[in-house]
């Protein structure tokens, strides 16, 4: 039986299923000497996305960042204490005031480690994951909690699990972005989830921020070209303006203010903000980032054109 229960919210998506994965291949190789976890994974629909068995020690609970009243549903639905929490942000920029809260709502429940997923871009006491970094920061260094902020760079995983990518590759041969000849380390959501593990389950607590980065630095004109190599046709990078790209975010739903925000990471990329790398990856885990030719190797069924 597991001594305690890691909890992940956006467990269901890109990293988080992967947390859950690792946490969860983790258990079922640990010998029993080894510390185990019991793992809940939170999420508005409270269910696996997987039509595979979950491992024993997986339990799915609803979740919603909106309703407080799901707030408790991991904490009772647990068999466990939560000792750890990661927490992935809702899609919104007003997204710091209900984080805070729940981290104190959490501790509230004998939580004691949270490790927050930022991103590059973001500064600590910046817009949206920025507010939370620095709350998780100052309380750490009063002693109140055990924390870790993960600021990974841009996911590889977007070509694939962004419709707006997904769509424009088939239909169209095309990707959009307003970076120019920009260039950036895409970093693998494999890699950001193995240091997410790490800093959830490492017995010393980091209280520190990892800048997550790729091992090498791709304009989209590269990232494109490695797609053609990969699909076997040619893959062109459409170099939009700041406000044709926040048109185009629009256009699949994104609320206007989040648009604008994406689109001047872009234009920062433009020149020259991502253009760093660094070693965090193989210091944390011991193991070499993910180039993107093989992530688009592994993904490449989600670009055929004879699929929906
Ligand atoms: N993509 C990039 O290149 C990049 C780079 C750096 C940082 N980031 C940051 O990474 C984060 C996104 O991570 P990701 O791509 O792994 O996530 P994701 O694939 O977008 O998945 C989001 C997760 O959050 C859940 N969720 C959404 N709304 C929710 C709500 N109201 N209440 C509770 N759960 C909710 C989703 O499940 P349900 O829909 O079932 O609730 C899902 O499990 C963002 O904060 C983004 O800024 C992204």
């Amino acid at each position: 039986m597991s001594s305690h229960a890691i909890l992940v919210l956006g467990g269901t998506g890109t990293v988080g299923s992967r947390i859950v994965r690792q946490l969860s291949s983790y258990h079922s190789t640990a010998d029993s000497s080894s510390p185990s976890y019991h793992v809940l994974v939170a999420s508005r629909t409270g269910s696996s996305s997987s039509s595979l068995d979950q491992p024993q020690n997986v339990q799915h609970v609803t979740f919603d960042w909106y309703n407080q009243d799901t707030w408790s549903n991991p904490f009772s639905a647990s068999p466990v204490p939560i000792r750890s929490v990661y927490l992935i942000a809702p899609p919104s920029l007003d997204a710091d005031r209900i984080m805070t809260s729940f981290v104190d709502f959490a501790r509230e429940r004998a939580a004691r480690r949270f490790v927050l997923q930022s991103a590059s871009s973001i500064e600590p006491g910046g817009p949206a994951m920025g507010k939370v970094h620095s709350y998780l920061r100052e309380l750490g260094s009063r002693g109140e909690l055990q924390w870790a902020v993960l600021r990974p760079t841009w996911f590889q995983q977007n070509f694939a699990d962004q419709p707006s990518h997904v769509k424009s590759i088939k239909e169209e041969s095309k990707i959009y972005s307003a970076t120019g000849e920009g260039k950036i380390p895409w970093v693998s959501a494999d890699d950001i989830a193995a240091v997410a593990v790490r800093a959830l389950t490492n017995e010393v607590p980091p209280n520190t921020e990892y800048l997550v980065l790729g091992p090498e630095l791709l304009s989209y004109d590269e990232t494109a070209g490695i797609l053609s190599d990969v699909l076997g046709r040619k893959i062109v990078h459409v170099d939009l303006t700041a406000d044709g790209l926040e048109q185009r975010h629009q256009s699949f739903g994104m609320p206007e203010n989040y648009s604008k925000m994406m689109s001047a990471m872009d234009t920062a990329i433009k020149f020259g903000f991502e253009n760093r790398t660094n070693d965090v990856i193989l210091a944390v885990t011991g193991s070499a980032p993910r180039k993107f030719r093989d992530y688009a190797l592994s993904a490449k069924e989600a670009w055929a054109t004879g699929k929906q």
